[in-house]
């Protein structure tokens, strides 16, 4: 079975943050059980609307990869966007497309593998993707192809993982230290451990390497609560950003 094969299964048994234990039990796909989804999602990660900047894509044509649930799909909906999102899953898709047609809005979704995108060159005002591409097997096509489909001047906005993390590390000693081994590599441990098999998780410096063909790049860390998950909270605030689990990404091409 391919890799992407593995990841596809990973994310059609669960749509990603619709665990009841995190969103409750209200019944899948109705309204209840979609605002649960939001309200969860926008009360652990309240970055992603500065990160997206949603409102200033009205009227644009926006593609989103990896649509999971339609949170953010929806966002980029209400703000007037054109849209259109793809997913490995038909769970995804279909959750997303329930989702923008109870709230009053369309988007031409497909159920497709990224690293080969159906549309033409320079189709798109921006693309935009979170926590996503990592997860590929190859996740350097999908940036190739990002960059295809985007206009001359199009941006990439989204997010990756960051490997130098405090929440690497808490992977590390729970499946590495603490099973007595100690020499097992971020990377591995990130890779068989971190939601579906193979994810990937880089620097800085690695992304901007991986986005070598755009013009502009900006990624910079922030930190997560899945980063600070055991770190009392008195200590939260001492913590810098450059130890987090993610790398906000805004790229031009
Ligand atoms: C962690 S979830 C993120 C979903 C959504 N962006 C969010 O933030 O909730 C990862 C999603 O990426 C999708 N995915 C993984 N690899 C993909 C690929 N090669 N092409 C398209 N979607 C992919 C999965 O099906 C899953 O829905």
């Amino acid at each position: 079975m391919t890799l992407n094969e593995q990841v596809r299964q990973f994310w059609e048994a669960e749509i990603c943050g619709t665990n009841p234990d995190l969103i409750g039990q209200a019944p899948m796909q109705s309204h209840e059980w979609y605002e649960a989804i939001e309200k969860h999602r926008y009360e652990v990660e309240p970055f992603i609307h500065a990160v997206a900047q949603f409102t200033r894509y009205h009227g644009k044509k926006v593609l989103e990869v990896g649509v999971g649930a339609g949170t953010d799909h929806l966002q980029w909906a209400r703000a007037g966007a054109e849209c259109y999102g793809v997913d490995l899953t038909d769970a995804a898709v279909e959750a997303t497309r329930q989702r923008l047609a109870l709230y009053g809005f369309t988007s031409q979704l497909q159920r497709t593998d990224a690293e080969h995108l159906p549309f033409e060159d320079a189709t798109f005002d921006m693309v935009y993707s979170w926590g996503v591409i990592h997860h590929s097997e190859r996740p350097e096509a999908i940036v190739a192809e990002i960059h295809r489909i985007l206009k001359p001047g199009g941006e990439f906005v989204g997010m990756m993982y960051q490997r130098p993390a405090l929440a690497s590390w808490d992977l590390w000693l729970k499946h590495g230290l603490l099973r007595g081994k100690p020499l097992r590599s971020l990377r591995d441990v990130i890779w068989h451990h971190m939601e579906s098999i193979g994810t990937k998780a880089y620097t800085v410096n690695e992304l901007r390497t991986m986005f070598g063909a755009f013009r502009e790049f900006k990624g910079e860390p922030i930190l997560t609560p899945y980063d600070t998950r055991h770190v009392p909270g008195w200590l939260k605030k001492f913590i810098p950003d450059s130890w987090g689990f993610f790398i906000a990404l805004r790229v031009t091409k």
